[in-house]
């Protein structure tokens, strides 16, 4: 395998259900429930699926914004360094979450209104007494230069900045402390299209730049298809289908992912009237069906389906190329 910046080995997020006065456990979201995947050095793996289905959940795992209830999750700073990030503690986390930083969807509520722009973006470094005081003025305008703004209007709020310009802040604040590398969730959703596309342009010239590694998490698949070097599916808290990018929108053999790119729009005609659009309920994580988990929304369920859960295999039998599928049928079913 290629050189890998980040490991996942079935990862599980169980959110624990509690009822009653004493708050007893009654149940859990499995929010997260045995996903593996790797995120090359360099790449951008892409994380895509309904609302709900764990991508945001995975990214804070990642971050270890909490514990996580099983799995791995092995950071490599540099090749032939392994890092086990998911049975850390605190202390020992401290040193590495420089390195691990997050580009949030809402650039109105991630900044401090209270705060000027030098302020929010000089802070980790001030807290983290990683430079002198002196010269931190100097590296926010030069932040503010890598990411488009003008250095000029570092002691203005963010309340003066449109969207566009104060998601650039989220960003530069994110690359204040010099990451390895970067989960971004939803980091253009809130902005309109035209901005959307500034915005992705400038986290490709920053991966460059920077030397960084991204997950990059949408629910939009014209997103992830502009910016993924490959993509993960997701569906109730695990990975149905995991590929690169042209191979997953060239053939997406998941009836979910089939379905997924069904409704996003196709210039050609002729393509659109192959796919279905995709109906029903998403399953609940807390009480998932029997089997596949897609099998009650799947116009392809077969019995084998409703019993027994299908394992993600690689479908390439030969050459390096993986294209990883969660079905019974990958490959026999769908369009
Ligand atoms: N702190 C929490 N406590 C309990 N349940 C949670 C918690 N955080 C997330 N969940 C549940 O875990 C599941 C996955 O949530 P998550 O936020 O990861 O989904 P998502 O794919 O990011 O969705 P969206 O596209 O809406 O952002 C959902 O059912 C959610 O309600
Ligand atoms: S395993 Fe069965 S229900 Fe699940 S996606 Fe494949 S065909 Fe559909
Ligand atoms: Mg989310």
């Amino acid at each position: 395998m290629s050189d890998t910046v980040l490991k996942i080995d079935g990862l599980c997020k169980h959110f624990p259900i509690r009822k009653g006065f004493l708050g007893r456990q009654t149940g859990a979201v499995k929010a997260v429930d045995g996903v593996d995947f790797h995120v090359g050095r360099g790449e951008i793996f892409g994380l895509v699926g309904e609302s709900g289905c764990g991508k945001s959940t995975i990214g804070r795992a990642i971050l270890r914004a909490f514990d996580i209830t099983s799995g791995r999750i092995v950071y490599s700073p540099q090749p032939h360094v392994e890092i086990e990030l998911g049975t850390m503690n605190e202390a020992e986390l401290r040193p590495l979450r420089r390195e691990l930083q997050m580009i949030f969807q809402d650039p109105y509520s991630s900044l401090n209104p209270r705060m000027t722009v030098s302020e929010i973006i000089g802070e980790p470094l001030r807290l983290n007494r990683l430079m002198d005081s002196a010269q931190i003025p100097e590296e926010v305008r030069r932040l503010l230069r890598d990411v488009g703004l003008n250095p000029s209007h570092m002691n203005r709020y963010p309340h003066a900045f449109s969207g566009g310009q104060r998601q650039r802040i989220g960003i530069a604040r994110a690359l204040v402390m010099k990451p390895r590398f970067v989960v971004a969730d939803e980091a253009v959703s809130a902005l309109d299209v035209s901005v959307q596309a500034q915005i992705l342009e400038l986290l490709l010239e920053l991966k460059a730049q920077y030397s960084l590694s991204y997950l990059f998490i949408s629910h939009d698949l014209s997103v992830i298809k502009y910016l993924c070097t490959r993509v993960g599916v997701m569906y109730v808290g695990k990975l149905v289908e995991v590929a690169s990018r042209d191979d997953l929108f060239s053939r997406p053999l998941h009836p979910y992912t089939q379905a997924l790119i069904s409704v996003v729009p196709i210039p050609n005609p002729r393509m659109r009237t192959r796919f279905r659009l995709l109906e029903g309920e998403v399953a609940n994580p807390a009480a998932p069906p029997s089997g596949c988990y897609f099998h009650p929304r799947c116009p392809f369920a077969k019995e084998i389906c409703r019993d027994t859960e299908p394992a993600l295999r690689n479908v390439v039998a030969q050459g390096d190329d993986e294209h990883m599928v969660a079905c019974h049928f990958a490959g026999e079913v769908g369009v």
